[in-house]
């Protein structure tokens, strides 16, 4: 099984277009030692060519052109991705949907009731689609096993996490369980996982235990501190308040992932463009590497 990420930022990706932050106005003037990421997304593949497309950022198309594997081009229209499952009905992991529109058949889309209920209410994109390609909608159970048509080799799981979904939700101020995922993704021959979390304001006891039987977690990478966006003047807004746990602090993630196993892979993902993390050259990263800690890039492949 091979897990790409075809984008390893939040929601505005990095740099943000209207933002100079430190790392924005940096990364535009070439004086910070960063890189450029895409919005938050996934392609996996088990023994075969079909992927799985997991959340469809609003940079899919971008992120399709850098990963010639996912154009096999065995026909005159093509792709290599077989279905689309969804962590949640954020503005950033579902945008990408209307990208996708030219496609001949129905997408099979992996989604809970509560995020279709917002994809066809708040953001009614599945409901535009009915008027292109079409949805084959498919139900994601919360706890239970499911797998994908044509990606062999690969065991799905979704179990729920406190965090918060999109504004137009009904539930924002009161989420309930299936408004946001953690997905365990398994590798069916080797028995390997890899837990992948964007969005996690906290960890529960069946959550750790997965996070503890997997081989690789890709986990929330927002924010670095609770008040960062607060401290910048960006936002009025915490992590916290917006369903995200803070990498820093006495129950940050990072607390958290020193308790995993040396030998688990420990990757944030979905980096808010705030983040200092995302300076190679500052001290939070420096911290990171020391720890074992990896922060998720672009094109990054990992093999389980
Ligand atoms: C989030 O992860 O909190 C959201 O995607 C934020 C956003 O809508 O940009
Ligand atoms: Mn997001
Ligand atoms: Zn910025």
């Amino acid at each position: 099984m091979k897990i790409r990420v075809l984008g390893s930022a939040a929601g505005g990706g990095f740099p943000q277009w209207n933002c100079n932050c430190p790392n924005c106005a940096g990364l535009r003037a070439g004086t910070l030692n960063a890189r450029a990421r895409t919005q938050s997304s996934l392609a996996v593949t088990g023994n075969a060519t079909a992927a799985v497309l997991v959340n469809a950022s609003p940079d899919i198309l971008t992120q399709l052109q850098a990963t010639p594997d996912l154009q096999p081009n065995r026909s005159m229209r093509d792709t290599a991705i077989a279905g689309i499952v969804l962590v949640d009905g954020q503005v950033d992991h579902t945008t990408g949907l209307y990208m996708l529109r030219e496609s001949p058949r129905p997408w099979p889309i992996w989604c809970t009731d509560s995020t279709h209920a917002d994809l066809t209410r708040g953001n009614p994109v599945l409901g535009v689609l009915e008027h292109f390609c079409g949805v084959d909608r498919r139900r994601i159970e919360l706890d239970r096993d499911f797998t994908v048509d044509a990606v062999e080799g690969v065991t799905w799981r979704a179990l729920p996490v406190a965090s918060k979904p999109a504004p137009y939700s009904p539930n924002r101020e009161a989420p309930i369980p299936g408004d946001n995922l953690a997905l365990v993704i398994t590798d069916d021959a080797r028995g390997r996982s890899a837990v992948y979390a964007p969005g996690l304001g906290a960890i529960d006891e069946d959550l750790w235990d997965a996070m503890q039987a997997a081989s690789c977690v890709l986990v929330d990478g927002t924010f670095w501190t609770d008040d960062e966006m607060i401290r910048l003047g960006v936002s009025r807004k915490r992590a916290r308040d917006i369903g995200h746990l803070p990498q820093s602090g006495a129950d940050g993630m990072l607390h958290w992932l020193g308790r995993l196993p040396a030998e688990t892979r420990k990757i944030l993902i979905h980096i808010n463009n705030t983040n200092p993390i995302l300076n190679e050259s500052s001290a939070e990263f420096a911290d990171l590497s020391a720890q074992g800690v990896e922060v998720a890039r672009d094109g990054m492949e990992i093999f389980l």
